[in-house]
């Protein structure tokens, strides 16, 4: 019976195999085939991707792309934000092309499509990948249903440094974290089947290295060891390629002295070679013309270079299309590596099916039920509440019922901001600021006052910088002085003040680096005269990236991070004030107590003088003005209810080659409600032939305890998790003794020693 089982099991196997071989035989066929027939210059068009002038992030835009079009000089468009322009142009391109090419339409949709989830850092927070995957899913249903067949998400450059705004559209600081939320996403994106209707490609980014931009200033220069960027910064984007990711697009900044977009190192040699990627590699906008300003040659040598180094699709740039025959006719390229591109590019559109139907994802009637959904909003509801972390409460939340709230500050009656930076597609037309979602959650159960108590900044160009591409904030006129008299005057009626303050929300994003990054002055002065009022204070605080609280922290009674939450923030916010949701994030980007401590991450190495005792020591490596500790760790979040943890119970301290080590820990929701943990594992490598972090993320276990409900958690090591690559860039782990730790964050861990031999 087990024998005849088998047996169909093969022949089930070797059938599907054959199935899959045979049809990726036709799919090769039939591109060579096409490729026959291509011109040179269609073959270029192909490699050429200009931007739709709806939405456009650098200097230069792309012009009369429906002449290109025509003349076969396209291979994509991107962020065109209608299934009707889409289809149009899909037909233009078909009908009108001498091959009648498709052409495949991208955009950035990096928190959701019409329907926002958070931004991304505040996703992160939710440490939990089946929802993450959910975000990407129904961003991908929805966008194809609007014509569009390829995000450039997800972004996972890993970074240390706040001062950087694009930390907002990534995952934080933690390596292993980040790598599973690239697979997720991917997953999410491209589900099983790229083919079908609903999914689509995803493009991982920036690769490489783009967030260790020196000083935290945007396009800015990195520089790092091989052996830094192989265990700390590549493995995110590796876990993209490894999770089957279609596209990569190469960043802005120079690696080793050369540009990303112009690094054959960089992408064929890691990324094609080692790493076996085989979908296609886009540039950044303008990266390849923007070659030129690093140094890097003329134009058309940047672009020869880039041809060169394995990039396949040129962003905005258009020097693919101009330059690339001339520089074929001169050998500086060769004809190999433009047929390459150009059938990495025809192998996407294929695989999405646009040859058998280009209008495949313009489906007019999907269009109109299966986007922004009543069902979608509901889900995104929930999920932005899980991404919300509180700080800090000395009891002011949950708000009981009954209560006059008095609700004041810039983003309290605010929509367009929720939704954060990168919502190119996002609906605002039915969200609700935070002053609705609150009246309607405390209905007839208590009163919402309100008063907006300041403007984002006191200075008009500081607010102008921030409130940029769509993100508008209407300035009161009257002054810092007059806003606070009134805030304090509806204040005086209330029982708790909810201070609705923070970033806007393209104070964060690309090209929004800041060197302060604590709560705009004008807002302080308002947070500190409602303060000073003695009444109960919860600071709802709006951010894109970590910012310095420490005032906020020792004198603002309970502080809620709720980032920029989506298209249902409002109402998601309001659940949480009033307690109908618990909040159970937990940050993943350390918060510093001042900008001189970065970059501050909780995995770095340990020096030959670490800091043994108390603050401060000489000849110990701290500072003489500021603890070496942020002021919030990695990993830290609270909970309207308290976890206590047990002793954590190892199989064994003593282990061999493969053996497999099993720690659990005994947690307890010891508080009067229910509440969602999670749980944190981390590991030290106590000696190596290099020199290892303190710390590092190995695992994690969201768990969900009733009050008075306990549960064990277990988390299994192979050595498989104890690998990292030596300073041959070997990839493997070494024998000796690792610290175990397991803890709500990664500073208050339990920690047990064990040996582990080869
Ligand atoms: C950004 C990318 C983005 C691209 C297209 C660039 O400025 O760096 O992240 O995908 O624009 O909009």
């Amino acid at each position: 019976m087990k024998k005849s089982l088998l047996f169909l099991i093969t022949i089930f196997s070797s059938i599907v195999a054959f199935a899959q071989t045979s049809k990726d035989v036709k799919k090769h066929l039939f591109i060579a085939n096409l490729m026959t027939k291509m011109t040179l210059e269609e073959k270029l068009g192909q490699l050429n991707l200009p931007a739709s002038s709806d939405f456009v992030t650098g200097a230069v835009s792309s012009s009369n792309i429906a002449e290109k079009v025509k003349e076969g000089k396209v291979g994509g468009v991107f962020n065109i934000r209608s299934v009707t322009k889409i289809k149009e142009l899909q037909e233009f391109a078909v009908k009108n092309t001498r091959l009648h090419i498709p052409l495949f339409f991208g955009m950035d949709i990096i928190h959701g499509y019409k329907t926002t989830f958070p931004i991304p850092l505040g996703m992160s927070a939710t440490w939990d990948m089946q929802l993450i995957e959910r975000t990407a899913r129904i961003a991908a249903s929805e966008a194809s249903a609007d014509g569009i067949q390829w995000t450039f998400s997800p972004m996972v450059d890993l970074t240390r440094d706040p001062r950087w705004g694009r930390v907002a559209e990534g995952n934080g600081e933690d390596p292993f974290l980040s790598s599973a939320i690239a697979k997720a996403m991917v997953h999410g994106y491209q589900g099983d089947d790229l083919g079908a209707p609903n999914t689509i490609l995803s493009c991982v980014k920036h690769y490489a290295l783009y967030g260790a931009a020196e000083g935290g200033r945007d396009y800015n220069t990195t520089d790092m060891s091989r052996v830094r960027m192989y265990n700390e910064y590549f493995p995110p984007y590796k876990a993209a390629v490894d999770a089957g990711v279609a596209s990569v697009m190469v960043s802005f900044n120079e690696i080793d002295g050369i540009p990303a977009s112009g690094n054959k190192w960089l992408v064929n040699d890691v990324l094609r070679n080692q790493w076996k990627f085989n979908g296609f590699v886009v540039s950044d906008y303008t990266g390849i013309p923007e070659m030129v300003n690093h140094g890097m040659g003329d134009f058309q040598a940047v672009n020869a270079l880039s041809l060169n180094a394995g990039v396949d699709m040129d962003m905005v740039g258009e020097g693919f299309l101009t330059t690339l025959k001339k520089s074929l006719s001169e050998g500086k390229v060769t004809l190999a590596q433009i047929n390459k591109a150009c059938e990495r590019v025809l192998i996407s559109k294929y695989d999405l099916g646009l040859f058998d139907d280009p209008y495949r994802y313009c489906n007019e009637q999907r269009s109109a039920t299966e986007v922004f959904t009543p069902a979608n909003r509901a889900e995104a509801r929930k999920i932005a509440a899980q991404s919300f972390v509180l700080l800090k409460n000395k009891n002011v939340l949950p708000i009981a019922t009954g209560k006059t709230i008095a609700l004041v500050g810039p983003l309290a009656d605010d929509i367009v901001n929720m939704t954060g930076t990168w919502s190119v597609g996002a609906d605002n037309s039915k969200s609700v600021s935070l002053l609705k979602g609150l009246r309607d959650a405390v209905g007839t159960n208590g009163k919402v006052l309100y008063a907006k108590g300041s403007n984002l900044e006191e200075d008009a160009e500081l607010q102008n910088r921030q409130t940029l591409l769509g993100k508008d904030m209407i300035r009161d006129s009257r002054s810092t002085d007059e806003l606070i008299k009134e805030a304090l005057a509806i204040s005086a009626n209330a029982d708790v003040i909810v201070a609705a303050i923070g970033e806007g929300a393209e104070s964060s994003g690309e090209s929004a680096s800041k060197s302060n990054i604590g709560i705009p002055e004008a807002q302080q002065r308002l947070l500190k005269a409602l303060v000073a009022t003695g009444k109960p204070v919860a600071l709802v605080l709006f951010n894109g990236r970590p910012l310095t609280l420490t005032w906020e922290s020792e004198n603002v009674p309970a502080i809620l991070d709720v980032w920029f939450a989506g298209s249902e923030a409002g109402d998601a916010i309001a659940d949480v004030l009033i307690g109908k949701v618990n909040p159970s994030g937990k940050i993943t980007m350390s918060f510093p107590q001042n900008v001189g401590q970065i970059p501050i991450y909780y995995n770095h190495k340990n020096t030959g003088r670490p800091l043994t005792g108390k603050w401060f020591a000489k000849f110990q490596s701290n500072y003489i003005d500021v603890v070496n500790e942020p002021l919030y760790p990695f990993g830290y979040g609270l909970s309207y209810t308290k976890f206590e943890y047990g002793d954590m119970q190892l199989s064994s301290k003593a282990l061999k080659g493969n053996q497999k080590l099993t720690v659990t820990v005994h947690v307890k929701n010891t508080g009067a409600v229910a509440g969602k943990e999670i749980v944190q594992l981390y590991i030290r490598d106590v000696v190596g032939s290099i020199t290892r972090p303190i710390q590092e993320l190995k695992g994690f276990n969201k768990i969900e305890l009733a009050a008075g409900e306990s549960k064990n958690v277990r988390f299994e090591i192979t050595p498989e998790l104890l690998k990292f690559y030596n300073s041959n860039l070997k990839y493997d782990w070494e024998a000796g003794d690792f610290e175990i730790m397991v803890g709500p964050n990664s500073k208050e861990v339990k920690s047990v020693k064990v040996n582990w031999s080869k």
